[in-house]
């Protein structure tokens, strides 16, 4: 009986958390090095009992045939990835979790033509960096805005996430060539694995086979900080290492631990909710207020400041044409280093984080996508 009602409080705390995660979940100059811009993780690391580990020997060089034509625009740094492809450090998420319930063919073509505008807002402001994932429903919308967008492709960091549910040998090979085709590309420059649930090193070994095959230019996980298991598995295993990492990281969880290990491995750090979803308790923040006010700057704008002064990538989302210009906007101003620290003290350690899932009892969870 008791493992039955504990069986019960596991399912409704996971679909609370499914539905809201969805399907889910520096320098101010042209181009800098993510081994350059971690100096805090490596001051760090020179502390901490850092593992025998060589951070790039075991990751090849891009062998994509794709012709990249990745620079700066908008004064957007780019991030050197261990294999020496080149990120811009900003991006646009393009999850929007209050469209994605409706199901329905009304529902989803609502949510794909949200994304193509934001997409196409986005890439006309100067983006050049998309996040996008099968668990958002929206790979279609995206991969129109960017042809829409007029913006050559190659130009574009266009990053999707495999759903635990496609993860799997050769289920997984299928999936990639599904997902460029919903995308309408040739070759992705990132493929996530989405959540550490289900086959991930069968998963793992189709997507380090796409990589050789140049069908991905470059590899990571995505939430695997929440199940070490995982994370340490990928890392002793894997042929080709991930050489980037996303995880939820923003003032209120900054994730300091997490970024060290990271570093370590030489995997770039992305952040999800870089923003805090918006949480008023974050946009309205005394400190934040008061440095946004001394710069003329908004909250938002001065959280995305600090993540680039971090090193960290990060991909705002938004549907908003004004605030998608207005996130791009912080590379005219810099944040002193008592504002950073400033910044650095809101940490609130795991307890500032809005999501935490234990894979381990609800990973199964993550098995299923209808579509
Ligand atoms: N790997 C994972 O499991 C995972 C999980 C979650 C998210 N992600 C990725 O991370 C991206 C970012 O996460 P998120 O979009 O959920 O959270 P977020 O970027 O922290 O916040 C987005 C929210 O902030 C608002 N916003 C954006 N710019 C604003 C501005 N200048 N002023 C005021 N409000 C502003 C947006 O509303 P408006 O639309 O009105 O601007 C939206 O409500 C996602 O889109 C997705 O690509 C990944």
């Amino acid at each position: 009986m008791k493992k039955r009602v504990s069986g019960i409080i596991s399912l409704v705390l996971a679909l609370v958390l499914l539905v809201s995660l969805s399907a889910c979940g520096n320098q101010n100059s042209g181009q800098t090095s993510g081994a350059e811009t971690v100096s805090a993780e490596t001051a760090a690391l020179e502390e901490t009992d850092a593992p025998e580990t060589e951070t790039v020997s075991n990751v090849p060089e891009d062998v994509s045939s794709a012709v990249s034509n990745i620079s700066s625009v908008g004064g957007v740094p780019l991030i050197t990835l261990s294999n020496g492809v080149q990120v811009p450090q900003l991006g646009l998420g393009t999850q929007i979790q209050s469209l994605e319930r409706d199901s329905s063919e009304s529902g989803r073509k609502l949510l794909n033509d949200t994304s193509h505008d934001a997409v196409v807002a986005a890439l006309q402001a100067g983006y050049r960096h998309l996040d996008t994932a099968h668990g958002y429903f929206n790979e279609t919308g995206v991969g129109q805005g960017i042809i829409d967008s007029g913006i050559p492709r190659e130009e574009i960091w266009v990053t999707s996430k495999l759903w635990p549910s496609e993860f799997g040998e050769g289920v997984t090979a299928k999936a990639i060539d599904d997902m460029l085709e919903r995308l309408q590309l040739d070759y992705l420059d990132c493929i996530y694995l989405h959540h550490p649930a289900g086959d991930y090193m069968g998963a793992w070994h189709d997507l380090e086979e796409a990589y050789k095959a140049g069908k991905v230019r470059a590899i990571g996980i995505s939430n695997f900080d929440n199940y070490m298991d995982a994370f340490n598995q990928i890392m002793e295993e894997a042929e080709i290492r991930p050489q980037i990492t996303q995880i939820e990281c923003h003032p209120f969880a900054q994730r300091q631990e997490t970024r060290v290990l990271a570093a370590q491995y030489g995997m770039q750090v992305e952040c999800w909710y870089p923003i805090g979803h918006a949480d008023p308790n974050l946009l309205q923040n005394e400190t934040l207020t008061a440095i946004a006010e001394a710069h003329g700057k908004s909250v938002v704008q001065v959280i995305l400041r600090w993540h680039m002064q971090e090193g960290l990538c990060a991909v705002p989302g938004s549907t908003n044409s004004d605030h998608i210009r207005e996130n791009i906007e912080i590379f005219d101003f810099e944040l002193s280093d008592e504002e950073m620290e400033q910044i650095r003290a809101l940490d609130k350690g795991e307890e500032g984080r809005y999501f935490n899932i234990n894979y381990e009892q609800m990973g199964g969870f993550f098995t299923s996508l209808n579509e």
